[in-house]
């Protein structure tokens, strides 16, 4: 299955291949860089089990810890102890198990307010980065992966929110969220996401179908206006897949 929009489709059977899938791709894309790696990690339930696959053996022996780093898509504003913040949820899945401390950036949510957590971690990826300006040459992350929100989001980019159309910062603060959890969020912008070697999405179960019909009718919903200046790629499993595809 594929689009003509550069966009790649793959069609897996399950949560389970979807995830092996996944930990496949983020393989092969870390043995593509010999130098300095950097992955983007996403929050919400679907990652979970990909988290958890890369902790073990099979996976964890073939990633050359020390030299790739961890961040973070979007943030639930909540404390680290909290149980919806999301990168306390992949330390806890695999992080604090296999990587060097030094390389895990997740976005604090210890600041005063969502946007001043935006502004430092803003500058954390400039600082990385090693530019103020990104250029499409080098691309800041080599995976970044992605989830969808039943509303089309991705990230904590929601439709119709301001933060959607934003440009020039690199993070923002969203005061309040459009599905739940309903605490504020820090998300990464559109123009900083596609800053990425490849943008894996993640969708599966039943639940995932509605609004994946929707996005693949086409809707103006952030889920689509997120595409890699590289590959963007879609890891659908069978229960999500819309019916008209599922003949296809
Ligand atoms: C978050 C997210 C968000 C998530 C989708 C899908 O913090 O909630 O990063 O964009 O990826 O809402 O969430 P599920 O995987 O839980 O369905």
């Amino acid at each position: 299955m594929a689009s003509g929009d550069h966009r790649v489709f793959i069609r897996v059977a399950d949560a389970a291949a979807l995830a092996k899938a996944a930990a496949d791709r983020l393989l092969a894309r870390i043995a593509a860089n010999s130098d300095r790696v950097a992955i983007c990690l996403t929050g919400g339930s679907s990652p979970k089990r990909l988290y958890q696959l890369l902790a073990t053996d099979a996976y964890r022996s073939q990633i050359p810890w020390h030299r790739v780093h961890w961040f973070i898509g979007d943030e639930r504003f909540v404390p680290t102890d909290d149980s919806r913040n999301n990168m306390s949820m992949a330390r806890a899945a695999f992080l604090d198990r296999c990587a060097p401390a030094a390389n895990i950036h997740p976005i604090p949510t210890d600041s005063a307010d969502p946007d001043q957590a935006a502004r430092r971690y803003e500058l954390e990826l400039r600082t990385f980065y090693g530019a103020d300006r990104l250029d499409a040459a080098r691309p800041l992350f080599d995976v970044l992966l992605m989830g969808v929100g039943p509303d089309g989001h991705t990230a904590s980019l929601f439709p119709d929110y301001p933060a959607i159309e934003e440009t020039e910062r690199w993070v923002v603060g969203v005061p309040k969220a459009h599905v739940e959890p309903f605490v504020p969020r820090v998300t990464l912008t559109l123009p900083v996401l596609a800053s990425c070697h490849e943008m894996l999405f993640e969708v599966a179960g039943i639940e995932k179908r509605a609004i994946l019909t929707r996005l693949f009718d086409g809707e103006n919903l952030p889920a689509n206006r997120a595409r890699s200046a590289g590959e963007t790629v879609w890891l659908v499993d069978e229960a999500a897949l819309p019916e008209n595809f599922r003949d296809r």
